[in-house]
């Protein structure tokens, strides 16, 4: 989707859970939102993380509307940014889709956002949190992405889950391609992002280590979120948004907070400066 006014929609997906996609997919949007930007993020998996986080238990008005029809809401957490919460039965959705011999299965999204055009470019951004699978659902939101985010952690299963994810990506882009037209007709392009690399005193550990190696030598890694307990808790049960919590001078006493706010700030703008170079081209 590249016409004028339409938000650029990103997409966090690699198919390992418990990678941190649904953390970067809250810190990006708070960032932006911060920065003034409208921000609209999409829970599309259906263990509902994302939307627990605001305490959102809604079973009405949910993203699987978005596949079986009916309302969709996107609601107001935080200043600039909406959410529209997941639901669980979106788990099945696939398999109806696929029994009911659903047409153009994977622009079930772009259907929906062309009908919902007014309500969609009131966002500055879209941000899609997926589940860790590369399933129709999730090939809906990459299909109209700019970029796929992969967020990558220091453990086995997710650095494996790197080429997955990018096999999935291209066998999406074969399927979809326009022969009459011979264009493409998704251009996600996947983006890396590291989380949750670790120090023990001044020393990296060995899979931390691991991965700050691969990111030198794959060009798709913007750069990496460290390790930090305070990050954690914001994503949970805490409600304060780490970015509020990074102001307050309190924490902001302790030299490994001011480090940490550095970081983060800087793999934020590398992401800034990769999305819209992508935009571009
Ligand atoms: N930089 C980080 N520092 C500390 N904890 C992190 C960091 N990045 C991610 N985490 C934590 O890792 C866990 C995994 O995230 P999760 O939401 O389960 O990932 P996913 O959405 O990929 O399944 C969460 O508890 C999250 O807060
Ligand atoms: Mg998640």
């Amino acid at each position: 989707m590249e016409e004028q006014n339409f938000p650029t929609v990103l997409t966090a997906a690699l198919p390992a859970g418990g990678t941190g996609k649904t953390p970067f997919t809250k810190v990006y949007g708070q960032w932006k939102a911060r920065q003034g930007y409208k921000v609209g993020m999409m829970d599309f998996d259906h263990q509902c993380s994302l939307s627990e986080t605001y305490d959102i238990f809604k079973t009405e008005k949910t993203t699987l509307n978005i596949f079986k029809g009916g309302d969709v809401e996107f609601i107001p957490v935080e200043d600039n940014l909406w959410l529209a919460p997941s639901h669980p039965n979106l788990q099945y959705e696939p398999a109806h889709l696929r029994a009911e011999g659903t047409q153009n299965i994977y622009f079930l999204l772009e259907d929906w956002i062309y009908e919902h055009e007014e309500e969609i470019k009131r966002f500055d951004y879209l941000l899609i949190d997926t589940h860790p699978d590369t399933d129709i659902i999730t090939k809906n939101a990459l299909a109209i992405s700019t970029a796929q985010i992969g967020v990558v952690m220091p453990i086995e299963k997710s650095v494996n889950a790197i080429p997955k994810a990018e096999a999935a990506l291209e066998k999406l882009k074969e399927d979809t391609y326009d022969k009459r037209h011979h264009e493409a007709r998704v251009t996600c392009e996947l983006v890396l992002i590291g989380t949750n690399i670790e120090k023990v005193g001044k020393n990296y550990t060995k899979l931390s280590k691991q991965l700050l190696q691969l990111m030198k030598e794959d060009e798709r890694f913007v750069g990496y979120i460290p390790h930090k307990e305070l990050f954690a808790q914001s994503m949970s049960d805490e409600k304060v948004s780490i970015w509020t919590q990074l102001e307050d001078e309190k924490v902001l006493k302790d030299k490994s907070n001011v480090a940490f706010k550095k970081a983060l700030e800087h793999a934020m703008i590398a992401m800034d400066n990769r999305i819209e170079e992508l935009q571009w081209h």
